[in-house]
């Protein structure tokens, strides 16, 4: 008991594994509870021969794991369901399966983050760094191959001389004395370290810097970042019209695209022909690009009768016997450059859809003028199918 001669622990050293575990069992059954076993790896049996109860490592990652997962679930709830909603997918804002996946990491972040901070600071004490067995030669012996076992002043059961006997009995293969350290506490860092450690990142960052900002932009490398170019919207005091941005020079026709030869003429006379077949997609298509560009001043069936209610001059019916005696290249020329309050066309509708479109119109022209002739021919159809 007396912790005179600053004795901090009697201590011995076994040879076989099987010697060390027989030692600690005795030491237990002995009454003693102020003691520990090292060994240079784990013993299976060690923890039931010393009579441990199981870690309590574990429940610091419960409850730091259930914290995490239940923080971030809390958290998702409060920034997607509540704070910022955000409608994704036609999902519900509080969607339980899609969170599953970020509260599983975070619970496992936190879990084991917490234990590993646990583990240094709370079970193996750090920064505390002055445990009497540093340095001893007991504790060099025993983490490389042989088996140690000791015993504290702190138990209640402390005998100096009963405890050398009873090591000495169980087949120890020497004990000795640890007395607790002279010094108090051991600096983590001494100065030296510290220069070092400054001494090296001012070496590396400096040369690093010196490297990537001054060598490499020695002549011969010239570096393309630094181009003579104008960025887009730059001032030019080399063109008259101060742009950088210079626009076609007149005339210039793009790769794969033949201009309109009519455009801006009012009353042309001569045309494109219609280069298309008139499928039953194509005609889908023309109807759908119709009722979109068309329709609106044209009505749906192209009777004139707008949708726009005075907004803008009402178009004409296109079932007029004069526009149905217009060539499709006409019509395609009305769409493509206008005429007079209609407006021009050709940037919004590509050149085939203008064309589907006047495929469309002659659809609509022949419904609105069925004859019944037309009658009559689908009747003998009919009966020749056999209906
Ligand atoms: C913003 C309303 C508006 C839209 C949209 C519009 N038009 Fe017109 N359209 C007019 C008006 C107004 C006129 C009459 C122009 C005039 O006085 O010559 C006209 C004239 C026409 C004519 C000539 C009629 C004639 O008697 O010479 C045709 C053909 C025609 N439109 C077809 C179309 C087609 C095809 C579309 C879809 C690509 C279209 N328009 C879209 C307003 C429109």
């Amino acid at each position: 008991m007396a912790r005179s001669n600053n004795l901090h622990s009697v201590a011995a050293i076994f040879d076989t594994p099987n010697k060390i575990i027989k030692a600690a069992e005795k030491v237990r059954d002995e009454g003693y509870n102020k003691f520990d076993v090292n060994t240079p790896y784990p013993l299976h049996g060690m923890d039931k021969a010393m009579g441990l109860s199981s870690s309590k490592v574990g429940f610091v990652t419960l409850f730091c794991g259930l914290f995490g997962g239940s923080f971030i679930l809390l958290f998702m709830w409060w920034t997607l369901a509540k704070n910022y909603q955000l409608f994704i997918g036609g999902k519900p804002f509080f969607a339980l399966p899609a969170f599953i996946p970020i509260t599983f990491e975070i619970t496992v972040l936190i879990g084991a983050v917490s234990t590993f901070i646990a583990l240094i600071a709370v079970f193996f004490k750090l920064p505390f760094n002055n445990h009497p067995l540093h340095d001893t030669d007991y504790m060099k012996t025993v983490s490389v191959d042989k088996y140690g076992i000791y015993i504290t002043t702190e138990d209640p059961k402390f005998d100096k001389e009963k405890i050398i006997s009873l090591f000495k009995s169980l087949g120890a293969v020497s004990t000795d004395l640890i007395y607790l350290p002279k010094q108090e506490k051991f600096s983590m860092f001494n100065l030296k370290f510290v220069l070092f450690l400054i001494f090296v990142a001012a070496g590396t960052s400096g040369s690093t810097y010196l490297l990537l900002n001054k060598l490499m932009y020695i002549t011969p490398f010239d570096w393309m970042e630094f181009q003579e170019k104008y960025t887009p919207q730059e001032t030019s005091l080399f063109f008259g019209d101060r742009r950088s941005m210079r626009t076609p020079v007149d005339g210039t026709v793009a790769k794969g695209f033949i201009p309109y030869p009519y455009k801006g003429i009012a009353n042309p006379t001569e045309v494109l022909s219609n280069p298309t077949i008139p499928t039953e997609d194509l005609l889908k298509m023309g109807k759908k690009k119709y009722l979109t560009f068309c329709s609106p001043c044209h009505g749906n069936f192209a009777e004139g009768d707008s949708r726009l209610n005075g907004q803008f001059p009402n178009g004409p019916t296109l079932h007029s016997d004069k526009i149905i005696k217009y060539s499709d290249g006409m019509l395609y020329h009305i769409i493509t450059n206008g005429q007079n309050a209609m407006p021009a066309y050709d940037l919004q509708i590509t050149r085939h859809e203008r064309w589907a479109i006047v495929d469309y119109i002659r659809v609509l022209q022949r419904a609105k003028n069925a004859k019944n002739s037309d009658l009559v021919e689908i009747k003998k159809e009919s009966t020749t199918n056999g209906q």
